[in-house]
C-alpha cells in the first residue's frame, strides 16, 4: 500500500516495533511497525473488523431477498430454493455475528490501552476468531440444508452452540487475564461485566423446553436481555473509551455518567423483559411490570443523548476527530429514535395488542439495531482502523458522507416498514382480514424498502472501501482528520 509507506516512521511507537511479531506481523500489506497503536496486540482487532464488515454486506444482500419476497409474488421454484424462513435466519444470524465480532474486536482494541499491557494471548484471540467465524459459516451452510434449531434469531443447532460457548470462554479468559494482570479502570470493569452477562445469557437459549411458554420465556432472556441489558453495558464502555479519546474530556466526568446510565439501564431493562410476556401465556402481572419498566427504559437513553451533548461543556473539550464524533452523536441519536421512540411506541400492552409481531416490530428492530449497535461499531471502526493501517491524515468527506447515506437509508427503510406495519395492523387486526390481503397492500412499501436497501448497500460499500483502502492525505491545504 503506497500511502502507508509515506507515513513517517517516527510515529510508530517503540512498543509497536518491538512486539509487532507477537501480534502476528503486518496487517494486509501494511508494513510492520507503521501502525499507530501503542500496543502491538491491538492489531488482532483489525481482522475482527474486516470480517464484521464483510458479513454486514452479506446480511444486507440477504435482506434484499427478504424484502423482495414481500414486494413481489415470487415464482414458487425460487421460494423453494431459498425459503423465506431460512433466508430470514441467515439475515438475522449474520447480524448478530457481525455485531458480536465488532464488539470483540473493539474489546481487543481498547483493553490493552486501558489495562496498559499487551493482550494476554494473541494466539488465543486468533483461535477464537477462527472458531466463531467457522461456526458462523457452518451454521449458515447448515441453514441452507435445513439444519436449524428453529428458534428465531437463535437458529444455530445445539452442537454448534457448544463451539460458540467455547469461543466465548476463550474470549472471556483472554480478556479477563489481561485485565487481571493490568491496570483496572471503570470502563474495563463495566465491559467485562457486560461480556460475562452476555455469555451467560446465551446458555438460556440452548435447551429446548417442551412447554412452549417456558421456551419463549427463556428465549427472551437471550434476545431482550442482550439488546436491552448486556449489550448496553458493552456499548456504554466502548462509547466511553472513544469519547474520552476524541473529545479530551476528563475520564472521571465520562465515567460518572457511565455508572449512572448503566445502573438505570439494568434497573429498567431487567424487569422491562415483561413487555415480551404479554401474550405468551405468562401470568398477567407481566402486563403491568412490562408496561411500567419498559416505558422507563427510555430514560437512560435520553440521559445518554443529553450526556453526549453536554460533553461540550466540560474542561478540555475539543473534537479531535470529526468522523468518530459524527458516528458517536449518530449512535446516541439513533439509539434514542430506534430503541427509545420506536420501542416506546408499541411497548404498552394496549398498543402492543394490535401491533405485536407485525411490520411495526420489524421497523423498530431495524432502526434500533442500526441506530444503537451498528453505528456504535462504526464509531469504533473509524477510531481504530486508520490507526491500525498507519494513516495519519485523511479527508473526512467520504467517511461522513457514508454516515449520512447509511443513516438516511435506514431511516427510509424503517419508515417504509412502519407504513407497511400500520396498513398490516389495520387490515389484519382492525378489519380482521387475512394476512395475504394485508400483504397485497404492503407490497408497494416493500418496494420502497428495497430501494433504501440498495442505497444502504451503496453507503456501506463506500464506507468499507474508504475505511480499508482510503489514502493518506499529504497535502496540508486539504481539510483532514489528523491522527495524533
Ligand atoms: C437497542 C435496543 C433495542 C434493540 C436492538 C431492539 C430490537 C428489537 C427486535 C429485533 C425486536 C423483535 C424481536 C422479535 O419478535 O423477533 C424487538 C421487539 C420489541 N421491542 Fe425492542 N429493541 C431495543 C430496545 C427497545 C426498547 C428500549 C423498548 C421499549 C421502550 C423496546 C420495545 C420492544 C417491544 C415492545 C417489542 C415487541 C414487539 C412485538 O410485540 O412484536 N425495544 N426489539
Ligand atoms: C438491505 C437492507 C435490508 C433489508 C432490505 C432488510 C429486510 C428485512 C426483512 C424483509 C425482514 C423480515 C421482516 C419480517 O419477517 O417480517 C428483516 C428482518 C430483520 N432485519 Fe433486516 N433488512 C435490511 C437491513 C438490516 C439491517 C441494517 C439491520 C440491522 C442493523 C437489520 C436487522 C433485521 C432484524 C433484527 C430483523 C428481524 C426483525 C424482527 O424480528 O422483527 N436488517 N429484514
Ligand atoms: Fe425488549
Amino acid at each position: 500500500m503506497e500511502q502507508t509507506s509515506k507515513v513517517d516512521a517516527s510515529v510508530a511507537t517503540a512498543t509497536t516495533t518491538q512486539t509487532a511479531d507477537a501480534a502476528g506481523g503486518a496487517i494486509g500489506r501494511t508494513r510492520v511497525g507503521t501502525a499507530l497503536v501503542p500496543y502491538a496486540s491491538q492489531r488482532v482487532a483489525y481482522w475482527y473488523f474486516v470480517i464484521a464488515l464483510a458479513l454486514f454486506g452479506l446480511q444486507l444482500l440477504v435482506g434484499l431477498w427478504l424484502a423482495a419476497s414481500y414486494a413481489f409474488t415470487m415464482p414458487q421454484g425460487l421460494e423453494n430454493a431459498l425459503p423465506y424462513g431460512m433466508t430470514r435466519a441467515i439475515h438475522t444470524n449474520l447480524l448478530v455475528l457481525w455485531l458480536l465480532l465488532g464488539f470483540m474486536g473493539g474489546t481487543y482494541y481498547l483493553v490493552p490501552e486501558e489495562a496498559q499491557r499487551e493482550i494476554y494471548s494473541v494466539k488465543l484471540a486468533y483461535l477464537q476468531l477462527i472458531a466463531l467465524v467457522g461456526t458462523g459459516v457452518t451454521a449458515i451452510v447448515g441453514f441452507l440444508f435445513g439444519w436449524t434449531q428453529g428458534k428465531p434469531i437463535l437458529e444455530i443447532p445445539v452442537p454448534l452452540d457448544f463451539v460458540v460457548v467455547l469461543g466465548a470462554l476463550i474470549f472471556l479468559f483472554n480478556v479477563g487475564m489481561t485485565v487481571l494482570r493490568g491496570k483496572k479502570t471503570a470502563i474495563l470493569g463495566m465491559l467485562l461485566g457486560g461480556l460475562v452477562f452476555l455469555a451467560l445469557l446465551y446458555i438460556f437459549g440452548m435447551p429446548f423446553y417442551r412447554n412452549l411458554t417456558i421456551d419463549w420465556y427463556y428465549w427472551w432472556w437471550v434476545v431482550h436481555l442482550w439488546v436491552e441489558g448486556a449489550w448496553e453495558l458493552v456499548t456504554a464502555s466502548i462509547l466511553a473509551f472513544v469519547l474520552i479519546k476524541v473529545t479530551g474530556v476528563q475520564r472521571k466526568v465520562v465515567e460518572k455518567y457511565l455508572y449512572l446510565e448503566t445502573a438505570l439501564f439494568l434497573f429498567t431493562g431487567l424487569a422491562g423483559t415483561g413487555h415480551h410476556y404479554y401474550w405468551i401465556g405468562a401470568p398477567d402481572v407481566w402486563l403491568w411490570v412490562g408496561a411500567i419498566f419498559s416505558a422507563m427504559e427510555v430514560l437512560p437513553i435520553i440521559a445518554m443523548v443529553i450526556d453526549a451533548f453536554l460533553t461540550k461543556r466540560h474542561e478540555g473539550y475539543v473534537i479531535k476527530d470529526k468522523v468518530v464524533w459524527t458516528f458517536c452523536m449518530g449512535t446516541a441519536i439513533g439509539h434514542l429514535i430506534g430503541a427509545g421512540v420506536w420501542g416506546f411506541a408499541h411497548t404498552l400492552p394496549q398498543i402492543n395488542y394490535y401491533t405485536h409481531g407485525s411490520q411495526i416490530t420489524a421497523s423498530h428492530g431495524h432502526m434500533a439495531f442500526f441506530g444503537a449497535y451498528a453505528l456504535l461499531n462504526f464509531a469504533m471502526f473509524w477510531y481504530a482502523i486508520p490507526r491500525l493501517r498507519g494513516i495519519t491524515r485523511y479527508k473526512p468527506s467520504l467517511a461522513i458522507g457514508g454516515f449520512w447515506i447509511m443513516s438516511l437509508a435506514v431511516i427510509g427503510l424503517g419508515l417504509a416498514m412502519a407504513v407497511a406495519g400500520v396498513i398490516q395492523v389495520y387490515v389484519e387486526r382492525v378489519l380482521g382480514q387475512g394476512f395475504m390481503t394485508a400483504q397485497l397492500h404492503m407490497q408497494l412499501w416493500f418496494k420502497v424498502v428495497m430501494f433504501f436497501g440498495v442505497v444502504l448497500i451503496a453507503g456501506l460499500a463506500m464506507t468499507a472501501w474508504t475505511m480499508l483502502k482510503g489514502r493518506q492525505e499529504d497535502s496540508t491545504e486539504v481539510e483532514a482528520v489528523e491522527i495524533v
